[in-house]
């Protein structure tokens, strides 16, 4: 079983390339709800909750797990790695890098949550681009839309909104390129595109290109898994199911409506101990 975790709904739109790439795979979905948004709490809490999922998730006995949340990968990647050394464990990163050698204008946008943007591993990553290719990237953080998503209020006014209020100013210091540096994002990238065609033209007069790393994930999985020789050879379609935190139908829900799939989602608590929390100390960058 390849488990799979996420503040919340975000992470279906990583699950969804994993479903098509590895059909015959089991997978487990864990949706930390409860505790969504991740992206509007300290380092500590986020490393906390992390590695609380991480331990069901390996508790549950997953060949792999695929951290499928941005703000999570970027808090707490290292320590959920140290934690589960045994383990085969997949991040996710904004797309700086495929971002950059898009661009044409070379400025590219980076929607993200604002811990992401202030984590560590994302200024390491973002310094590396700058420094090899010379792209400008404007950060965005974006408080307050992923808990749109996480209500379902993908194409609500207020949800519009707040996605034109992030994207405009990007447009209009010529960037044309965007990263979606939160999984919760793709699933208002009409929205988005919405907001770049009422924009018109950027200054390089050349479509705005977005950048969701999804699928580079799973292919990234498949590669890990089959060069560990950890590919299921099961001929049948593999199962989904699902644990939250928070609302079981918020979830039942959003895989129907987001991937039309139907899953048993169950109730969880997750058990954040008290060496969790020394982790966490550890980790959390001085500030
Ligand atoms: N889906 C998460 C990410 O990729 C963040 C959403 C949240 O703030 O909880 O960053």
């Amino acid at each position: 079983m390849i488990g799979i975790f996420d503040s919340g709904v975000g992470g279906l739109s990583v699950l969804r390339h994993i479903r098509t790439a590895l059909p015959a795979e089991n997978l487990l979905y864990l949706a930390d709800a409860g505790f969504a948004p991740y992206g509007e709490r300290s380092e500590a809490e986020i490393i906390v909750r992390s590695l609380a999922a991480a331990s069901f998730l390996a508790s549950a006995s997953a060949k792999a797990m695929v951290v499928a949340c941005n703000t999570a990968t970027a808090a707490a990647i290292d320590a959920i790695r140290e934690r589960h050394p045994g383990l085969i464990v997949i991040g996710v990163e904004p797309g700086l890098k495929p971002a950059a050698e898009l661009s044409v204008s070379r400025t590219v946008g980076v929607l993200a949550t604002a811990a992401t943007l202030a984590s560590a591993r994302f200024n390491q990553l973002q310094a590396q681009v700058s420094a090899a290719t010379g792209v400008r990237f404007l950060l965005q953080p974006c408080p307050g839309l992923a808990s749109q998503i996480e209500k379902g209020a993908l194409r609500a006014p207020a949800t519009a909104q707040l996605v034109a209020a992030f994207v405009r100013p990007l447009l209009d210091q010529n960037a044309d390129t965007l990263v979606l540096g939160c999984t919760h994002y793709p699933f208002v990238r009409q929205l988005i595109e919405a907001v770049v065609a009422s924009h018109g033209p950027t200054n390089a007069q050349l479509p705005v290109q977005i950048v969701d790393t999804g699928n580079a994930v799973a292919r990234q999985l498949v590669a890990v898994l089959r060069d560990s020789d950890h590919l299921s050879t099961a001929p049948a379609t593999g199962s989904v199911t699902a644990y939250s935190t928070g609302s079981c139908s918020t979830l039942q829900q959003a895989f129907e409506r987001l991937l039309g799939l139907s899953v048993q989602v169950a109730g969880v608590v997750l058990a954040a101990s008290p060496t969790a929390l020394g982790d966490a100390v550890h980790n959390a960058a001085p500030v």
